[in-house]
């Protein structure tokens, strides 16, 4: 059994954990990273696009902006399309702020090449991961790699592990309230390699279905299509893929996606999900591993480097000035965020997918908010100021 000491234990090295570790390496703080996949599948994990410009400002300043602004694509706007019929909400126009987009893995990919240049320990495939003494005096983060059995000892642990992860279970139950709503439908995305033909992204209202028209780079488009919650991606060949996306995209105008080859599909849940309160002892949980958004209003990761950039900031005070204010207020201070976001999300979803054997009412009521949104600049800027993101507090 080999012993290790650190400041701060970081389970999970995804957006949150390794962002944690890299604000927290600024701030002359040391962490060990560990996670149970390779370093290989966290890179290729394909997932969110989207970043506000406060996450785009966190990443520059933690020194990893030098590729996401050569490569990211600054969206000054989106696209509402009413059954083929598109409005665009001019987010720079309204707000002064634009969005980048810009693939999760690659923001990964740039983290972890930044934390590995900067001697950070990340260990990746870490088996049987346990949390112990969370409650007080130092906790330990146990783990098995390479067949030894490891124990790290830390002073505080953040449990960035996602939805699945072992941070919180690690939490009596009684100790935590859950929040939760599940939705009737699931996405279908595909990454295709094929030349974006529309400059900003399409969120596509059609009685067969939501789809979003979205991109990764100037030869990759990622798309998105409503699907039922278990629907079965072998029932989907590329061709049905295409014909599906061309039924729902199609616009008036005559514009359609480019097709090409697909080159990753697959199906993600909808879920809006919350627990509180984000600490428990030394314990405390940011990102996925807390809450979990519908990805609709594209806010996932971003609510992940909110959450590590309080944590971090209140890490610093704890270890620079023996301040623990910045730690006690850690969870209230994000769930106010994580509620706005929940709230936006929802919304989103509830306004742009079909809900099946819904009453006639709700589905008059919904295409009468659409024709609002799309025509009212208060209700456009309303859109507007959340999904660029809403300020960081005290930033
Ligand atoms: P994760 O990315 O889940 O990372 C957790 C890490 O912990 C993983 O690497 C996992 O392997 C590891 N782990 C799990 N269990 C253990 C364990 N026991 N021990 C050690 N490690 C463990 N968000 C946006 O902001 N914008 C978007 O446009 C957007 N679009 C999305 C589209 C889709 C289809 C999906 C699925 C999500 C989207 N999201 C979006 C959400 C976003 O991807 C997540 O919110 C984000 O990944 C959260 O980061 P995280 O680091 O908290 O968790
Ligand atoms: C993407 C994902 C989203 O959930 C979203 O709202 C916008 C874009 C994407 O993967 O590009």
């Amino acid at each position: 059994m080999a012993q290790f000491e650190t400041q701060v234990g970081i389970v999970g090295a995804g957006p949150s954990g390794l962002m944690l570790s890299q604000l927290l390496h600024l701030a002359g703080i040391h962490s060990i990273v560990l996670e149970v996949r390779s370093r290989h599948y966290c890179e290729g994990r394909v997932r969110a696009g989207v970043l506000e410009h406060t996450s785009v400002t966190m990443l520059r300043n933690a020194g990893v902006g030098q590729r996401l602004d050569r490569e990211g694509l600054q969206h000054a706007g989106i696209e509402i399309g009413i059954q083929g019929v598109l409005h665009r909400i001019p987010f720079e126009e309204l707000t002064g702020k634009c969005v980048t987009v810009y693939g999760q893995q690659e923001v990964v990919k740039d983290l972890i090449a930044r934390r590995l240049a900067d001697g950070g320990d990340l260990r990746f495939e870490c088996g049987e991961v346990s949390l112990e003494n969370i409650e007080q005096g130092r906790p330990l983060i146990r783990v098995r790699k390479d067949g030894v059995e490891d124990e790290v000892h830390c002073d505080f642990i953040a449990g960035c592990d996602g939805y699945h992860g072992v941070a919180r279970p690690s939490i009596p139950s009684q100790a935590l309230n859950v929040y939760e709503r599940l939705y009737p439908f699931a996405w279908l995305g595909i990454l295709a390699e094929a030349a974006p033909s529309r400059e900003e992204l399409v969120y596509m209202h059609h009685e067969r279905g939501f789809a979003l028209y979205s991109m990764r780079s100037p030869h990759i488009t990622r798309l998105y299509l409503q699907c039922k919650p278990d629907e079965d991606i072998a029932e989907w060949s590329d061709d049905r893929i295409w014909s599906e996306l061309n039924a729902r995209l199609s616009c008036e105008d005559g514009w359609r996606p480019t097709e090409g080859k697909i080159l990753q599909k697959g199906v993600t849940g909808m879920r809006s999900f919350v627990v509180e309160p984000l600490q428990y002892g030394q314990l405390f949980l940011a990102g996925d591993a807390a809450h979990i958004v519908p990805p609709t209003g594209a806010k996932g990761m971003n609510l992940a480097f909110a959450d590590v950039h309080y944590l971090a900031r209140a890490l610093r005070a704890r270890y620079e000035e023996n301040k623990d204010e910045g730690l006690d207020a850690y969870s209230a201070t994000c769930l106010k965020r994580v509620w706005r976001a929940q709230r936006f999300s929802w919304w989103m979803t509830s306004l742009l997918h079909r809900f099946e054997h819904e009453p006639a009412f709700d589905r008059k009521r919904q295409l009468a908010e659409l024709e609002y949104l799309t025509s009212s600049r208060a209700a456009a800027m309303s859109l507007a100021e959340n999904y660029v993101g809403l300020p960081l507090e005290g930033a």
